[in-house]
């Protein structure tokens, strides 16, 4: 299995560089201008936001990380972090739409052939088109190995059967890396990853699901039955599907920890307006401890997240193993986004309870941050393992 070769990032500096500084303005810029005025009205409706990604996809913030070579950006780890920050600031439902694509294409850029590379990336530069990551099953989300779809191997193909569960833009994508069992005895180590068109006979996108937040993503269930699938779209040897998915999500979890600092960010800006105008017993609300003490917090955790993240990024940008790290990322950002939107809420009273004012979405919309791509509980075993039984 190859490693994905982002530009590697010199030395250790806090300062961006112009070309970052440029990047995450443009992202930036984006986020102002096409998504946060359109936030409320897709999180009221949970509906697909195509247009968006249409445009996003037009000035390069879609797929940053396909190498040069497959007709992308070849950007490095650490950038992603700029952008997808930026994006989750304006609306993490309709962040997440766009920027899922990573989640599906990572394991193809992990372990996928020159061929396999070319054909499924190649397309997602030349046109907005969404692909999916089929991990997580009605009855298996944190425990992966208890996978129940299976992939059995019959002449040229694979045929698969089973279904897949809370699938990110599963609706709208034109394939979908599918984690199956190709031999049941051998738990984990029979699992297997194939790249599989959604337009395959016997592919059922079954419902889109209505979630709390991040609603302007889709989130669906979808079903295969006798799907048969050349056997050329399998990704990397037969087995090598569980250790494809962990380093999948190894190099995703900082991502998804740059979204929660996104919102994070979003609920402390709203906090810190809301407590300077709003006044109570004479004086803005923000000349009580009370109020810029939970202010203060939300200024240094926020901060300390979004250090993590990117020293996840960086670790990758570097070329090494970065799972304690992503784990650190993910567990304390979205962590983090919790506390801090649930404070903006406290802090505009009864006000932040109504859907009228911004910080009730936020709240909801961080949750979703400590339950997918691995529970704040899984990054705690992961980190635990990762002390306790360090691997290389
Ligand atoms: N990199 C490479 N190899 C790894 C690895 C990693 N990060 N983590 C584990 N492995 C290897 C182990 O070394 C071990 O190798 P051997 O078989 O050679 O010994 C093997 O994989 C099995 O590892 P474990 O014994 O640790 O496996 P486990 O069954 O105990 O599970 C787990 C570990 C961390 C709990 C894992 O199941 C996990 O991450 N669960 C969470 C799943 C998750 O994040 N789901 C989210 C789905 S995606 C999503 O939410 C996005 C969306 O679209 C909504």
């Amino acid at each position: 299995m190859t490693t994905i070769e982002h530009r590697v990032a010199t030395g250790v500096s806090f300062a961006l560089t112009e070309e970052q500084k440029g990047l995450r303005d443009l992202a930036r810029d984006f986020a102002q201008k096409e998504i946060r005025l359109k936030a409320a009205e897709y999180d009221e409706r949970s509906t697909h936001p195509a247009d968006i990604i249409e445009k996003a996809h037009e000035v390069g913030l879609m797929n940053p990380h396909v190498p040069e070579e497959y007709g992308g950006a070849g950007l490095s780890s650490f950038d992603g972090m700029l952008i997808g920050e930026e994006l989750s600031w304006g609306c993490a439902g309709i962040a997440v739409s766009i920027v899922a694509n990573t989640l599906g294409a990572t394991p193809v850029m992990l372990a996928g052939s020159d061929d396999q590379k070319r054909k499924w990336l190649v397309p997602l530069i030349e046109s907005p088109i969404l692909c999916s990551f089929g991990l997580t099953e009605p009855n298996a989300g944190s425990d992966v190995s208890g996978i129940e779809t299976t992939a059995v191997r019959v002449g040229d193909d694979y045929v698969i059967n089973g279904s897949k569960m809370f699938i990110t833009n599963a609706g709208h994508a034109a394939w979908i890396v599918v984690f199956a069992s190709t031999d049941k005895s051998q738990g984990h180590k029979g699992l297997s990853a194939f790249v599989v068109p959604t337009d395959l006979e016997g592919v059922t996108v079954e419902k889109h699901l209505d979630k709390m937040g991040q609603r302007a993503t889709d989130t669906s269930a979808i079903a295969f039955q006798d799907v048969r699938v050349p056997a050329e779209n399998l990704l990397g040897e037969e087995g090598e599907g569980f250790k494809i998915a962990m380093r999948t999500l190894d190099h995703t979890r900082p991502g998804t920890a740059a979204g929660a600092v996104g919102v994070a960010r979003a609920a402390y800006e709203y906090a810190v307006e809301y407590s300077r105008t709003r006044v109570q017993f004479g004086q803005p609300i923000a000349m009580n401890q009370g109020v810029n003490f939970l202010i203060a917090d939300m200024a240094a955790e926020i901060e300390a997240a979004r250090l993590l993240t990117w020293q996840a990024a960086w670790l990758f940008d570097q070329g090494r193993r970065a799972t304690l790290h992503s784990s650190f990322a993910k567990r304390f950002a979205s962590d983090t986004a919790m506390k801090v939107t649930t404070d903006a809420v406290q802090i505009f009273g009864g006000y932040g309870y109504m859907k009228e004012y911004p910080v009730e979405k936020l709240m909801r919309d961080a949750k979703l941050f400590q339950i997918y791509e691995g529970t704040s509980q899984i990054q705690r075993l992961v980190i635990a393992r990762e002390i306790f039984f360090p691997r290389d």
